[in-house]
């Protein structure tokens, strides 16, 4: 018997098992934001998986904090498609597998990467790749009408079927530039107390407008890896520093948040620290154990700080062939409560299943190669272009064939 296929109860909620379906966004929605048949096609995967916990995508809160125009948006308008959806994914977890799979609906404002840019602050190292101009920084006022626009999307969430929300911070996205903005003026700058306002308010808008006992959870980016003033977790030599991230983990659990998925680094600016790769645009500056074990050394740490929190861990494709043995030893060593697959999951959706039928096959997982975010860079709608055809095809002319 594994750890991994243990139920466990977090924040009041049974998870059927360990395994975590990571957020991986297709880019690939409807215009009015629900999903299209490709969205489907991944999630109708993700309810076959058997994986206990599907965090679901990038979900914008309003149309200016869209990252592309295939993001995915819950609406007024178009909640019953979601109703459907969501219904859709239950049953055929329920039929295939004999679970209830959580499934949980990520909140974003996408800020800096939004189609038109909403920048917390002047930026020079992003900025190098995305010129943008003062005019690009979002206001106080604007940032203050945000909170509700959360609070409104997890009541959409809740009618449409989701079992949770989680307010996002992480990868560069607006909550997590404005925790960086020290030379920010104003109330969402400068002093710790005004770099989390926006993420406090807005998890308190949540909490106050959900039921108790409505899970609210939050993918939370620990440290960017860019030197400070220009990122949050880490010193001008930018190196780890977790000082602010306690801080923020206990204002956070303040505030009822129980289960935290961890992540680090910014994947426009340093990818190979968010996913270690064999293969990428770049030839990494750190070998992929180095990133692989600043995850555990993050995850282990907030874990021994914080022993109430469960934390989702991240990071694992890498591993191919070693896979479930590292996801059960980041469980052991205390590392995290659940195991968060992005890439592989995408790679090889049957993953879990065929380990746990003893038919788990390396050959089928995930080679990190990076194809998936250049179709992403290249304006695409996302997939494996390894193992799925279509996405094959789709990176060969398109991508491939630009180089
Ligand atoms: C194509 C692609 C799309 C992603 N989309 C999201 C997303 O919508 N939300 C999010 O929090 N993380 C997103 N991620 C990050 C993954 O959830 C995950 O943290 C990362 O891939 C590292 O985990 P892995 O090694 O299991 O792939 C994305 C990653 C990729 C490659």
């Amino acid at each position: 018997m594994s750890v991994l296929n243990d139920s466990v109860i977090i924040d009041g909620v049974t998870f059927a098992n360990r395994i975590v379906f990571q957020p991986m966004e297709g880019c690939d929605c409807n215009s009015d934001g629900t999903p299209s048949e490709l969205t489907v096609a991944k999630y109708v995967n993700a309810a076959k998986s058997g994986a206990g916990l599907i965090w679901m995508e990038a979900n914008a809160v309003c149309p200016e904090g869209r990252t592309n125009p295939g993001q995915m948006m819950l609406t007024k308008e178009n909640l019953q498609k979601f109703k459907s959806f969501v219904a859709d994914l239950k049953r055929i977890a329920k039929d295939e597998c004999g679970i209830n799979p959580v499934i949980i609906l990520q909140l974003t404002h996408s800020g800096r990467q939004s189609i038109v840019p909403m920048i917390a602050y002047r930026h020079p190292i992003y900025e190098e790749k995305r010129p943008v101009t003062d005019d690009n920084i979002v206001t106080d006022e604007y940032l203050k009408t945000l909170p509700e626009k959360y609070a409104a999307s997890a009541l959409l969430a809740i009618e449409a079927g989701f079992d949770g929300v989680d307010v996002k911070s992480c990868h560069g996205y607006l909550f997590q530039e404005l925790l960086s903005a020290f030379n920010r003026p104003g109330e969402y700058g400068g002093s710790f107390e005004n770099r989390i306002r926006l993420y406090i308010d807005s998890v308190k808008a949540v909490k106050a407008a959900v039921p108790a006992d409505y899970l609210v959870v939050s993918r939370l980016g620990a440290a960017d890896m860019v030197p400070k003033p220009y990122g949050f977790g880490t010193t001008e030599d930018n190196e780890l520093d977790l000082t602010e991230t306690d801080m923020l983990v206990e204002r956070l659990m303040a505030e009822g948040i129980k289960l935290i998925n961890i992540t680090i680094g910014n994947p426009y600016y340093n990818p190979h620290i968010n996913r270690p790769f064999r293969q990428g645009a770049y030839v990494a500056p750190e070998a992929p154990e180095v990133g692989l074990a600043r995850f555990i050394t993050v995850q282990k740490h907030l874990k021994d700080k914080f022993p109430a929190l469960s934390i989702v861990g991240s990071g694992l494709s890498y591993y191919r062939a070693d896979l479930m043995e590292r996801a059960e030893e980041m469980i052991s060593v205390g590392a995290a409560d659940l195991v968060g697959f992005g890439r592989g999951s995408i790679a090889y959706p049957m993953f879990y299943r065929d380990w746990k039928d003893g038919k788990f096959d390396a050959k089928k997982c995930c080679v990190s190669c990076s194809k998936c975010t250049a179709l992403m860079r290249a304006k695409c709608v996302s997939g494996c272009a390894v193992f799925n055809e279509y996405y094959r095809n789709l990176y060969k002319e398109k991508v491939a064939c630009q180089k």
